[in-house]
């Protein structure tokens, strides 16, 4: 993308920003008319994914729920149904529930102010920044990855920017350059825009306009910056999927119901452990799962397929079990259509490749 820009003499970094973000900002949807209910969708989507695949979503969710009325007369089936695939799916969840806040207790009116939002459930400092800034134009700084960096290597940040303390510096550094704006909601997005296609992990300091700003970049630190000091801790899972299936061609799936990961979505019924397994159907946990269950096996052979499916911290090995059953599921569902349903990603992708 080519970035359009007029030199001039000198002019303070807000500024210039400012400028340089009124001839490059990207047309993205939820900027047409700076409508609350659209930007904080918008806004709680690209939490979860980048602009591209972000933007997709974000217009499937707007044709499925054009306003927040129907998002509050929807069910929170049908709004998980629409963000499968983004995980976080507790983030959908609140979404929903504050869309049925603010319709039924709120009169429908969307608040104004960053207090008064981020009381709202699922809104948290860097929504409410967000929504109060680009909408209502109050100058409260949002500080998202992208500005972290940005703002990190224009003034030389020493302090990791995964303390509080460093967020808190990037934080106050905003404020002042806000307050000197306008335009506060242009502002925050120049910011995250400029960190998103400029300042970069790996950037190109020569087309960067604020390389003779930037203390990072003259003291060749802008690989070093911004410093992050905790390391990620990942989990190992082990989930053992039992797919059964009867005569009639059903299954058994349940919804998650604990506080974990996918919470809300379906799944078949799950045997957790501990470690790799080479075949849950020879654990006492399987034997047990049928007895509970009144099952009988038709025979001993199953095919298993096995996946590893990686979040932000953990590693799932999934090992699916696709098993015959003498017994007729009663309560089970049909396998053609499962598709109604809201799967986490994985069980999703061996559904359609193997059931259906
Ligand atoms: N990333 C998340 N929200 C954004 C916004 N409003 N503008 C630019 N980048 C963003």
């Amino acid at each position: 993308m080519p970035y359009f820009y007029i030199i001039t003499i000198y002019m303070p970094l807000e500024k210039e920003l400012l400028k340089w973000y009124s001839f490059n900002k990207r047309d993205l949807p939820w900027r047409k008319d700076n409508d609350p209910y659209k930007v904080w969708v918008s806004e709680i989507i690209l939490q979860q994914t980048r602009i591209t695949q972000g933007k997709k979503y974000f217009n499937d969710f707007i044709d499925k729920f054009p306003t927040i009325y129907d998002l509050a007369n929807s069910d929170e089936d049908s709004v998980l149904k629409s963000w499968q695939g983004l995980g976080y799916y507790n983030r959908a969840i609140n979404l929903y529930k504050t869309a049925k806040f603010i319709v039924n207790d709120l009169g429908g009116t969307f608040p104004t102010t960053y207090d008064q939002l981020i009381k709202l459930k699922g809104i948290g400092d860097y929504t409410a920044s967000a929504i109060s800034s680009i909408c209502f134009d109050r100058y409260h700084p949002v500080v998202d990855g992208n500005v972290l960096r940005f703002i990190s290597r224009i003034y030389g940040n020493k302090i990791p920017v995964d303390s509080t303390q460093g967020k808190k510096k990037v934080k106050e550094f905003a404020n002042k350059l806000i307050h000197k704006t306008e335009t506060p909601g242009d502002f925050n997005q120049a910011l995250m825009e400029y960190g998103a296609l400029l300042c970069t992990p790996f950037p190109d300091c020569q087309l960067c306009i604020f390389n003779s700003k930037c203390v990072a970049f003259k003291n060749n630190r802008v690989d070093l910056i911004p410093i992050k000091t905790q390391k990620k801790k990942i989990r190992n899972r082990y989930f053992n999927y039992l797919v059964f299936k009867d005569n009639d061609g059903k299954t058994f799936i349940n919804q998650r119901t604990e506080k974990d990961i996918w919470y809300k979505l379906y799944q078949f019924p799950l045997i957790e452990q501990d470690a790799l397994v080479d075949d849950i159907t020879s654990s006492s946990d399987f034997s047990e799962y049928l007895v509970n269950n009144k099952l009988k096996i038709t025979n001993s052979k199953h095919k298993i397929i096995r996946y590893k499916h990686i979040l932000s911290h953990q590693n799932l090995f999934i090992a699916f079990y696709l098993i015959n059953l003498n017994t007729v599921i009663n309560d089970g569902h049909d396998i053609s259509n499962l598709n109604d349903f809201t799967f986490p990603v994985p069980i999703s992708n061996f559904i359609n490749k193997y059931l259906i």
